[in-house]
């Protein structure tokens, strides 16, 4: 099994976002048993909480299934348990650095798989409200990671 992690501050806005929309990807492709996709925050504030409605609207609006989803914190574990690690902005990459474990760990940046895009930060909607950006970010940036994991390990 291939396993994704993505990784934002919270945990209830933008990776719980990336975690569904890739696993309905991954769903659509036909690959569920063999890429499992988790997400996690780099902060404590709102463990065990869902989604934020802001996500769960724009999940909704895409018929994306977000069940059982439940926000979560960072630990050790997931540097040696996962495949890819992507963070939504450069301080949560700078944040998975600093926990024990992560000082070493190969983390991918959403932003870098979309090289053409002027942000290069997935911006964080907690702040701006603006959920439509993000799913467009996220949704393009899902499309071309699933491609490279295709490529790289199936
Ligand atoms: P997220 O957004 O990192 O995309 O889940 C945030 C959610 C909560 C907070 C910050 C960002 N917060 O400060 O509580």
């Amino acid at each position: 099994m291939i396993s994704v992690l993505f990784v934002c501050l919270g945990n209830i806005c933008r990776s719980p976002m990336a975690e569904a929309v890739m696993r309905s990807k991954i769903s659509q492709r036909g690959l569920s048993d063999k890429i499992s996709v988790d997400s996690a925050g780099t902060g404590d504030w709102h463990i065990g909480k869902t989604p934020h409605e802001g996500t769960r609207k724009l999940l909704d609006d895409f018929r994306i299934s977000y069940e059982g989803m439940r926000a979560r914190q960072v630990e050790s574990r997931d540097f040696s348990h996962f495949d890819y690690i992507v963070a939504m902005d450069d301080s949560n990459a700078s944040n998975l650095r600093k926990v024990p474990g992560g000082e070493e760990a190969e983390i991918v940046k959403l932003m870098d798989l979309l090289p053409n895009e002027k942000l290069r930060e997935v911006p964080d909607p907690y702040f701006t409200g603006n959920f439509e950006e993000v799913y467009r970010l996220i949704d393009t940036g899902c499309d071309v990671l699933l491609d490279r994991i295709v490529k790289e390990k199936l």
